[in-house]
């Protein structure tokens, strides 16, 4: 677990697995950019797909950004062998699972237990677990006609998006939307937020997890209490 103590020795060294387009992978290094995220270094990007955009994104903000792919290995243990090796050389005090498509081997999760985080685009426990991901999240809440949807960002445990919920931000659904424009939406006003809010909170040691649960200790520069999405 990341205490007060873990974050002060120095920046938590954050790892982003990636499976697509990259646009929470941005948000992370926008705020970081921005000294948003003065507490945390992206030390390595990881994607399973070659072709990831994601990996540009990294590229072109200074970050390694490497493949393993599934393709290259002959089977599901040795992809998940090169996997965990992948990101044990990176020494990660967390993981950010930021659009990453594939199940996390065992033996990670129990291994990074409480410091591997997944941004999920609804409001678990609505439209979530397996199956549920990307667009299909977005077709699911519209067929439901669900009038407010949003994102969560949770620790990952065994299950399918069953971790502690650390941050979730509400979305409104609009007359006429389309699953692409709900994500988009979903996204700017959600995602790209709570992404860099989660690493920043959980660098600054505010996060905590007990008995499947997280709390959250905020404080604003004055020294108050805000809620989740006054950023
Ligand atoms: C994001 O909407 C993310 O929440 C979702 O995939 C998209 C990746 O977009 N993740 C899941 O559905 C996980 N269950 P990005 O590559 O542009 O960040």
């Amino acid at each position: 677990m990341l205490t007060k103590e873990t974050a002060a020795e120095g920046k938590l060294r954050v790892l982003v697995c990636v499976s697509g387009g990259g646009t929470n992978l941005q948000a992370v290094i926008d705020a970081k950019k921005a000294g948003r995220l003065e507490r945390a270094e992206l030390v390595r990007v990881i994607s399973n797909k070659p072709g990831a955009y994601a990996l540009k994104r990294a590229q072109e903000a200074g970050i390694e950004g490497i493949c393993v792919s599934p393709k290259d290995f002959p089977d599901r243990e040795a992809f998940h062998r090169a996997f965990l090796s992948a990101v044990d050389e990176a020494s990660p005090d967390l993981i950010v699972l930021a659009g990453f498509l594939v199940v996390l081997p065992a033996e990670m999760i129990s291994r990074y237990r409480n410091r591997i985080i997944n941004i999920h685009p609804s409001l678990i426990p609505s439209f979530c677990g397996t199956g549920f991901y990307g667009l299909k999240v977005h077709e699911a809440a519209l067929r439901r006609g669900v009038k407010v949807t949003g994102a969560t960002v949770h620790f990952v445990d065994e299950g399918t998006d069953t971790g502690p919920i650390i941050l979730q931000k509400p979305v409104m659904v609009k007359e006429g939307d389309t699953p692409e424009i709900l994500q988009h939406r979903v996204m700017e006003e959600a995602e790209w937020v709570l992404l860099p809010e989660a690493i920043e909170l959980i660098a600054a040691g505010r996060v905590m997890a007990a008995d499947g649960k997280v709390s959250v200790k905020y404080q604003d520069e004055a020294g108050g209490e805000r809620s989740v999405w006054h950023i």
